[in-house]
């Protein structure tokens, strides 16, 4: 039924943007072309509006389309996508609770899907890291990925790391903002956070069985009014701050999944080797103080001096003792 409507406001547009090359055109050329009646003309005009067209119409003269979206809608980005299974299927949806849970319903009743995407304009409940909220007011971009990539459980705490990069790797194409890495999967421009991973995985026996990559990226959202209602004590950014101006969401959207998909392949083809020295060159991180914590409080601290080839972090203590820290919160001290 939402594929029907889609496929019908898709044929639409195609009409219409070819139509208004020449300047205006008739709401009854249109309904003509398009075999719909002059409401349904009114009603499909309205739709592509809200998905962010801008559409001129003029009494006497009819509707020329004047501009193109901007926003994550499944029919743009697969034209802009070169990906062999990531967004084969993408769903787009104003509002709902969270893209994770959706997609996480998809990969336990759909066994065969793979490199399906999930955005939200809004998320009402979006979930971050180690059970916090995630903030997720329209403009940023909020989407899942889900994945089945064919990788052997020891190596998924990897996989964190490799979508922390993808998407640090679209920032910076999108953008050309100067993002770096901070373990163990936060994007940050400027000191401050501008995205965040969130995975949940499931395997059986030796064997991954899914993976759903949750990103979430502070694109055209206002940064301060997300600190003040999160009351999160990192401090945190957005696109639209770092560059003056609102950033494409759709292009951004696209280069996420492009390069999330070509992180992914690399990670399957020849392991972890090429992603963790790729996160090493991309982060202000390493030489530095840092603490570790655990639900706010500090458990350790020391400089962090390497990433180990599962992704863990090596931390050197003041008194010259290694270890390895696998989990929690990094506090980077000046
Ligand atoms: C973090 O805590 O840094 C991870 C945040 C991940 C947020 C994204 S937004 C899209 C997806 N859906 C969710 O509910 N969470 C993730």
């Amino acid at each position: 039924m939402r594929k029907n409507r889609e496929r019908k406001i898709v044929d639409f547009l195609s009409i219409l943007e070819s139509a208004s090359a020449s300047g205006y055109v008739s709401g009854q050329l249109l309904a003509k072309s398009a075999g719909i009646s002059r409401s349904a003309v009114w009603k499909h005009v309205r739709q592509l509006r809200r998905y962010g067209y801008g559409i001129d119409s003029t009494h006497g003269l009819g509707y020329r389309m004047v501009s193109r979206t901007s926003a994550p809608v499944p029919w743009e980005l697969k034209k802009r996508l070169k990906t062999r299974i990531i967004g084969k299927e993408i769903i787009h949806r104003d509002s709902r609770d969270s893209t994770q849970s959706i997609a996480l319903a998809i990969a336990t009743k759909c066994p065969e899907a793979d490199g399906t995407v999930v955005i939200l304009e809004h998320q009402k409940s979006g979930r971050g890291r180690l059970k916090r909220k995630w903030l997720s007011p329209a403009g940023g971009l909020w989407l899942s990925v889900l994945s089945r990539p064919r990788v052997e459980t020891p190596s998924m705490t990897v996989l964190p790391l490799v979508a922390a990069l993808a998407v640090r790797n679209a920032i910076v194409d999108t953008t050309h903002l100067r993002a770096s890495l901070k373990w163990p999967n936060d994007v940050m421009i400027s000191g401050k956070k501008v995205a965040g991973i969130l995975l949940d995985v499931s395997a059986e026996a030796e064997i991954l069985n899914y993976a759903v990559f949750g990103i979430g990226i502070n694109a055209n959202v206002d940064a301060k009014e997300i600190a003040t209602k999160a009351a999160v004590a990192q401090e945190i950014t957005s696109l639209k701050e770092e560059l003056g101006h609102e950033v494409n969401r759709l292009e951004l959207a696209a280069a996420v999944l492009q390069n999330l998909e070509c992180q992914i392949d690399k990670f399957v083809s020849v392991g972890p080797g090429p992603i963790i020295s790729e996160w090493k060159k991309n982060t202000d991180m390493l030489g530095t103080r840092i603490s570790v914590l655990h639900d706010g409080n500090e458990i350790q601290h020391g400089i962090a001096a390497d990433l180990d080839t599962d992704g863990a972090l090596i931390v050197i203590s003041d008194s010259g003792e290694k270890s390895r820290v696998t989990s929690g919160d990094l506090r980077i001290r000046f």
